[in-house]
């Protein structure tokens, strides 16, 4: 294994986040902005973002929390429902907006307005196919029957397979896959579908969650899974194959709203995600293929210039803060408190 002091890479962009909005958006884009060029940012606000004009006006306010000098471009998405009009899709590419994400109704954080039935949204897919936009699937099924565990799985049998016979040219990202099933579905398809992975999903399995007591910062949605699927994302990640790209799900919440009796999922990771992928990827011994995943396989998939400029990583322990100002309250870093083995120069 190398262990080179430093290194520097093409700069990344993380293809999923959320950055929440107010004071708690102010207190989060910083981090995110250090790191990357561009994000892909969730619509899953209070209430969800479901219009161009709505899409707009939170793209501004996310501009005026970016730090002065620094380049950081948010990618904006709309939030998909069983009423999303087909023909908001038109304005919603005018506008820039590069996709449309879909929320099973349930599914997880601020969600309630997703969709109920995926055929009330065939026209709307239609036009979507029709204009290049993207979907971007949250994939777990919420029937109470399926095991928590299997839900991803489930989804892509009883969900994404139809989907894609139904949608054959519609681009598709699986976000944040947790499974060794998600990540052999996605080699296998063709170059339309492609997927997201976290670092927290590359770092750990589920015996995270319940080390020496209950540790609600690990408890994210779709759940950390067992070692199996732990080792099959990291092979996925640092195979070198353009379908698997980089996506946070940095998804920050008050710290005593994690800590308590029903937990918010999410974890943060915003403040250190790329030293988190840098760890993993030296595990594997595949920090050569750090630059692909971090910086090229989610550029060339949505059509966007790969960045021009670096970021420079620096072997050196440091440790990171156990909590953060997030509006009038705090966050806890995913690993706050700990030592990363790489820093951001
Ligand atoms: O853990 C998660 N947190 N998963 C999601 O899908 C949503 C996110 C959030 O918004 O907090
Ligand atoms: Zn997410």
């Amino acid at each position: 294994m190398s262990t080179a002091p430093t290194l520097t890479l093409t700069r990344p962009d993380d293809w999923h986040l959320h950055l929440r909005d107010g004071a708690a958006l102010a207190a989060v884009v910083p981090h995110t902005a250090a790191q990357f060029g561009r994000a892909i940012v969730m619509p899953n606000l209070r209430p969800p973002v479901t219009t161009t004009a709505q899409a707009l006006a939170y793209k501004a306010r996310i501009a005026q929390a970016v730090p002065a000098g620094v380049a950081f471009e948010p990618l904006m998405t709309l939030y998909l429902t069983d009423a999303t009009p087909a023909d908001e899709m038109a304005r919603a590419r005018d506008a820039g907006i590069v996709a449309l994400k879909l929320y099973p109704a349930g599914a997880t954080t601020n969600s309630d307005a997703g969709v109920t039935d995926i055929r009330k949204t065939y026209r709307t897919l239609e036009a979507m196919q029709r204009l290049d936009l993207k979907l971007l699937v949250h994939g777990e099924v919420t029937d109470p029957e399926v095991d928590l565990f299997d839900r991803e799985a489930v989804f892509i049998e009883r969900v994404l397979a139809p989907l894609r016979r139904d949608f054959p040219a519609l681009k598709i990202v699986f976000e944040h896959i947790t499974t060794r099933e998600a990540a052999q579905y996605v080699e296998s398809a063709d170059a339309r579908l492609a997927a997201t992975i976290t670092a927290h999903h590359l770092l750990y399995n589920r015996n995270a969650l319940f080390l020496g007591g209950i540790r609600p910062h690990y408890y994210c949605l779709p759940v950390l899974k067992r070692e199996v699927h732990r080792q099959a994302l990291v092979r996925a990640a640092t195979s070198g194959s353009p379908k698997f790209f980089l996506g946070t799900d940095s998804a920050p919440h008050p710290a005593h709203l994690k800590e308590h009796a029903s937990g918010c999922a999410g974890c943060y990771t915003a403040l250190s995600a790329i030293e988190l992928y840098a760890e993993a990827f030296e595990a594997a011994g595949a920090l050569q293929r750090l630059e692909g995943f971090a910086a090229f396989h989610g550029a060339d998939f949505y059509g966007l210039p790969r960045h021009r400029d670096r970021i420079t990583l620096r072997r050196e322990r440091w440790t990171l803060p156990e909590q953060l100002p997030f509006g009038d309250a705090v966050v806890k870093p995913l690993r706050g408190g700990e030592t990363l083995a790489w820093r951001l120069a």
